[in-house]
């Protein structure tokens, strides 16, 4: 009965929908999605090329270690193996983080429109939930201090926060780590840190070595294109990582999720016209969207949230129409507001060409 009533009471995770789906229900055409902020310049061919050989693989099971992953995250986080979990997706390791540190009662800290998994996980361990303030969609680092208490274990932050896509600097990260007792586990999400600049995004090895309650969560799922492969990873102190490991499944990462991850981590060029594409789309949405008068809020990721001022269900219902999937958010609490992810510059203005005739065709 008390899981039963834990389980009833999980906040739902509504996903994208899939172009597949959007085409059987409507018998739409060529659909697109801009959904789910995965990479519209699709995989590294670095990583097509090894998937191609490491097919033949398949029918054994895959090294439960990710040796030669984490190898490779070694090398450009300058941290050791056992630093670091790899997941299936980090949402996994997002779980087994909630498995290994929360328990009944304990608080756990979160932003008021905060990735809807923390909440999930949280949940999931009958956690106690706190809310902290974000003015203007912005984590507020300062309430975030003011609200641990004894009972806090937990503090999640992702940073480029999902879904709305603004950030804080690397410094107050810092002066919450520097403010709060030793014992509360800091869990920076780093989804989106690739469409930062180098300096804005976490120092794994410096920071690790000087805060052990750090975790940093990082995926392949977003700027790395490998998000149907579902793999990504976090860095702490070995005791924390290891604490992390123990409710981890055996063989929890596929053999070609690892050696695609591999395989992109090496495609410098990928990565810098995946990061090059993002740049030139965000200005040309944030420009148009602006122009149409509606608001928007500064992002640093490879999405953007558009507020509508009204209920935006319909604006959502009416984009599906014309073959156009963009994410609401009322199970953020943001039913007036629509995330939408930026796509390749032809994706982008059939975008901007259905908002304006969704609009037109509302008004
Ligand atoms: C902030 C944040 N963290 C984690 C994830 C999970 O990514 P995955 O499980 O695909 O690695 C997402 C996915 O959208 C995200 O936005």
């Amino acid at each position: 009965m008390k899981t039963a009533n834990r389980i009833s009471g999980l906040p739902k995770y509504v996903g994208g929908k899939p172009i597949d789906e959007l085409q059987r229900e409507l018998g739409i055409d060529k659909p697109i999605k801009l959904a789910s902020n995965e990479n519209p310049n699709g995989p590294s061919p670095k990583s097509l090329e090894v998937l191609s050989k490491s097919i033949l693989d398949v029918a054994l099971y895959p090294d439960g270690d990710s040796y030669h992953l984490k190898r490779k995250i070694c090398d450009k986080e300058n941290v050791l193996p056992d630093q670091i979990i790899i997941g299936n997706g980090s949402n996994e390791i997002l779980e087994l983080i909630s498995h290994a540190f929360i328990e009944k009662d304990d608080e756990v800290i979160m932003g008021e429109y905060c990735f809807i998994v923390y909440p999930i996980v949280a949940t999931l361990s009958e956690a106690k939930i706190i809310r902290s303030q974000m003015p203007n969609m912005t984590h507020d680092i300062q309430n975030i201090i003011d609200l641990v208490t004894n009972k806090t274990k937990v503090i999640f932050i992702a940073n480029p926060n999902n879904p709305t896509g603004t950030k804080v600097p690397k410094a107050s990260i810092y002066d919450l780590l520097d403010s709060i007792s030793s014992n509360i586990l800091v869990v920076v999400d780093e989804a989106y840190c690739e469409y930062l600049v180098e300096n804005q995004r976490m120092n794994a090895s410096k920071d690790l070595a000087k805060w052990k309650n750090l975790v940093i969560v990082k995926t392949f799922s977003k700027i790395y294109g490998l998000a149907g492969l579902r793999i990504g990873f976090a860095m702490g102190d070995n005791e924390v990582v290891d604490k992390i490991q123990k409710p981890r499944e055996p063989f929890n990462v596929n053999s070609l999720a690892q050696s695609a991850a591999v395989a992109a981590m090496d495609d410098k060029e990928h990565l810098e016209k995946s990061f090059q594409l993002n740049n030139s789309g965000m200005l040309f949405m944030k420009t148009e969207i602006v122009k149409m008068g509606l608001k928007i809020y500064p992002s640093h990721a490879n999405f953007i949230l558009v507020d509508f001022g009204c209920a935006a269900r319909n604006i959502y219902e009416e984009l599906l129409k014309i073959g156009i999937i963009v994410r609401p958010l009322e199970n953020y609490n943001l039913p007036n507001c629509l995330r939408i992810t930026i796509g390749t510059q032809v994706e982008n203005e059939r975008f901007i060409i259905g908002l304006k005739e969704v609009l037109g065709v509302l008004r």
